[in-house]
């Protein structure tokens, strides 16, 4: 059984990253790389990952001006990453740029256009972090903020953690994907991750994709390790809400 799993991937190694992904294949919905892998293995060690089969997540967030935004769109969709990642903070112009150029590079190819993930607010940034950079919000407030313009810009989903989901759900209505880090199977340590929540608890709250990197690639199997998050969600894939 296939959960709505992103594995991430978060190595530089070519050969770690094939051996997890040969092991849970089965049993995730799809790869996740991001800026330590891409940037260490470039496109070919893309490349190797996504030759096994899944859809790659491609987590670069990336964040400058629109222009260049969509120069890099460009340059990513001839890899077909299934989604990819932008800060919201970068403002509706930027997205709705990155977007453009998706769809013109896809349709170019004749491929699928990369769905397009909006990054809120870092969850590495706690109250202090954000007064110090001149956002007096409150993170979930400018989450949701973030969110709504993300979603007006016509992104194909957000990026949020656990904590955010009902109030991003209530704020972008049922469309949108919402895809969750910071995921602990019940029992599992928490690592730098603190406000965690368990695969069940996030899809219920309306979670469409969830991301889990150590919980499964620290496991001492990590096939086994998917394959036990998958049955742990079995109830809400059979009825169709995972
Ligand atoms: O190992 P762990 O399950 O904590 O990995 C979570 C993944 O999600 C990592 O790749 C991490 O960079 C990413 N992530 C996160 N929190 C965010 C955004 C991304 O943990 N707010």
């Amino acid at each position: 059984m296939t959960a709505p799993v992103f594995c991430a991937l978060d190595t530089d190694d070519i050969q770690t990253a094939l051996r997890v992904a040969e092991n849970v294949r089965p049993y995730v919905a799809g790869l996740k790389i991001g800026m330590e892998f891409f940037y260490g293995a470039g496109p070919e060690g893309y490349r190797a990952v996504a030759d096994q089969g899944l859809p790659i997540f491609l987590d670069l967030k990336l964040h400058d001006i629109p222009n260049t935004v969509a120069g890099a769109m460009r340059s990513l969709t001839p890899l077909q990453p299934g989604y990819v990642t932008v800060h919201a903070s970068g403002g509706s112009a930027m997205m709705a740029a990155a977007l453009d150029a998706a769809g013109d590079a896809a349709a170019r190819l004749g491929v699928a256009r990369p769905k397009l993930l909006a990054v809120t607010v870092l969850t590495s940034l706690g109250p202090d972090d954000l007064t110090a950079i001149g956002q007096h919000a409150e993170a979930t407030e400018q989450a949701e903020r973030l969110a709504r313009l993300a979603h007006d810009a016509g992104l194909d989903g957000i990026v949020c953690s656990p904590w955010e989901i009902e109030t991003i759900r209530a704020a972008v209505g049922p469309g949108p994907e919402i895809v969750v880090p910071g995921i602990r199977p019940a029992g599992a340590p928490a690592g730098d991750q603190v406000r965690i929540r368990t695969p069940i608890e996030a899809m219920t709250a309306g979670a469409t994709r969830l991301v889990i990197g150590r919980p499964i690639t620290a496991a001492a199997d990590p096939g086994d390790a998917a394959r036990s998050i998958a049955a742990s969600l079995s109830t809400l894939i059979a009825e169709g809400n995972a």
